[in-house]
């Protein structure tokens, strides 16, 4: 095993930037919401305690027993977690009496104090509480401060126990990071060997452990995390790894055949299934995209069903969940928030009976895919802009019909191709056309049309959790359009969406 660090969740929109951070520093860590930990093992080599929208000074805010970790290992505790360990220790703390959400500037530093080793005076952080520790005990010992928030980071001088008002994870914060690494590697000892390298090693062993003889089946879906799960499994077990990429007819132009080829060529044991009519048949009608979502999900099950019911005594089935959808399953906002369903695309029903093997739940999608690199996996795959479950079906507003698919898939192909050859492709996070049900009038030649408009939307992001509209070229705008609107019958006009998300999303749909 590893060794790691445990992050245990109060509920800040921050807790998975904290671990992203800490990943980075190449040193594994978990996310665990706050009543729920897991008891302590030797690997666990240091604590972060989160932030939380709650107040220490609420009757019932979330707490722990302090006593199982203060003194034993090192304890970080941001911003409530650090009111928290502060109130603990009979500090008072109080709500800020001015609006403390921003920037501010360090200006007194200890740079003794081995959390703080090379932080610099004046160095930008960032604040985002509504409570201010006011008054300290004497075995609390001031560490650094900010103009308006004098215990900005303190430590308690008998232990390794630190907390720090502001948030080292976001980039806002200019040293965030040279203060976790002085957490992580100076404080807590961790050897940054959590490397691609190693958790491939680890996890191939595993998997033959776990699996053995068995055969698995695994759906594909042409992104990558069902490939890089793919790659990784058929590193542990070969052929017995049974794959099973679907045409839903919703995907894009000639990506069926293409992404099939690059399947076997990495040596995969993949077999691809035409069921685009069953697909074009259940959704026949239906406009509204939540069952849109729903029929894809349906549809597909009963495919991946009937497939694998061919495959003689198989016994688990490999999915691609990634850290992101297993936290947001177990957060701390309580059972209620499960996965969302929209992303849920390939889950399948229980009366499968098989046992579910996930080999890459415990990493986020950047990680994901520099394990797709290590693994070789080609560049085509692992550099693909994410691409929904239901496909197209949600970039064709109102109902399918094979026609409008057809329609989109020209204009998506146009659309791309050209963000490939210009080599913007890579710069955006994730790109695609959506065919409006507008008609709208044109003139083509001496004649009126009356055709769709299509729209392109582009975006920046890092998770897609946020996205921001991608500052294409006017050119290249320009050169698509005419493209999209010389070559594809039946679209007259395109348009460039240029709404950031929140407050709306990527898809339209
Ligand atoms: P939104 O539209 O919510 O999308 O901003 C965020 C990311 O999720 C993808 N997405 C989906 N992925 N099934 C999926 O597998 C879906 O139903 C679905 N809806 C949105 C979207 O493409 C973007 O990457």
């Amino acid at each position: 095993m590893p060794e790691k660090i445990l992050i245990l969740d109060f509920g800040s929109q921050f807790t998975q930037l904290i671990a992203r951070r800490v990943r980075e520093l190449n040193v594994y860590c978990e996310i665990h919401p706050y009543n729920n930990v897991p008891a302590l093992t030797e690997d666990v080599k240091g604590i972060i305690l989160s932030g939380s929208p709650c107040s220490v000074r609420d009757q019932e805010h979330p707490t722990i027993d302090l006593s199982q970790y203060l003194g034993k290992l090192p304890v970080l505790g941001v911003c409530y977690g650090a009111q928290l360990i502060a109130y603990e220790h009979a500090s008072e703390v109080t709500p800020s009496t001015i609006r403390e959400y921003g920037r501010a500037r360090l200006t007194e530093i200890h740079n003794s104090n081995r959390l703080l080793k090379e932080l610099t005076l004046g160095s930008v952080v960032w604040m985002s509480h509504g409570d201010t520790i006011k008054e300290i005990p004497d075995n609390i010992e001031v560490i650094a401060s900010t103009e308006s928030v004098r215990v900005a980071a303190y430590k308690l001088r008998d232990q390794e126990t630190y907390g720090i008002q502001f948030h080292p994870e976001v980039t806002h914060s200019a040293e965030g990071k040279t203060l976790l690494r002085n957490f992580v590697v100076h404080i807590c000892e961790c050897e940054q060997d959590w490397t691609s390298e190693q958790f491939i090693e680890n996890t191939v062993a595993e998997l033959q452990q776990t699996i053995g003889n068995d055969k698995v089946v695994l759906g594909l879906s042409g992104g990558v995390d069902s490939s890089v799960a793919a790659m990784l499994i058929h590193q542990a077990i070969g052929k017995n790894l049974y794959c099973i990429f679907v045409d839903n007819g919703l995907l894009r132009k000639d990506e069926f055949e293409t992404v099939l080829d690059s399947y076997k060529h990495m040596g995969l044991n993949v077999k691809g299934v035409n069921a685009k009519d069953k697909f074009y048949a259940a959704l026949a009608g239906i406009s509204d995209p939540e069952l849109k979502r729903k029929a894809i999900g349906r549809i597909f099950i009963e495919v991946f069903d009937d497939e694998a019911h061919l495959i003689e005594d198989v016994k688990w089935l490999a999915q691609g969940t990634i850290y992101p959808d297993v936290i947001e399953s177990i957060s701390v906002k309580g059972p209620s928030a499960t996965i969302k369903s929209h992303h849920n695309v390939g889950g399948l029903p229980d009366y499968m009976k098989l046992k579910v093997v996930e080999p890459l739940k415990t990493l986020f999608k950047d990680e994901v895919r520099l394990v797709g690199k290590t693994l070789q996996i080609d560049e085509t795959i692992i550099g693909r802009h994410p691409f929904p479950g239901p496909g197209l079906a949600i970039r064709i507003l109102g109902d399918i019909t094979p026609e409008k698919v057809h329609i989109l898939q020209q204009v998506d192909h146009i659309f791309i191709s050209n963000l490939k050859k210009t080599g913007l492709y890579d710069e955006v996070w994730q790109a695609g056309a959506i065919l409006t049900p507008v008609q709208s009038v044109g003139v083509m030649g001496d004649e009126r049309t009356y055709e769709s408009v299509v729209a392109l939307r582009a975006v920046t992001s890092v998770d897609g959790m946020t996205a921001d509209w991608c500052r294409l070229p006017y050119e290249f705008l320009a050169d698509v359009s005419s493209e999209i609107i010389n070559k594809v019958k039946g679209v007259n006009r395109v348009v460039y969406d240029i709404s950031s998300k929140p407050p709306a999303t990527i898809e339209w749909e």
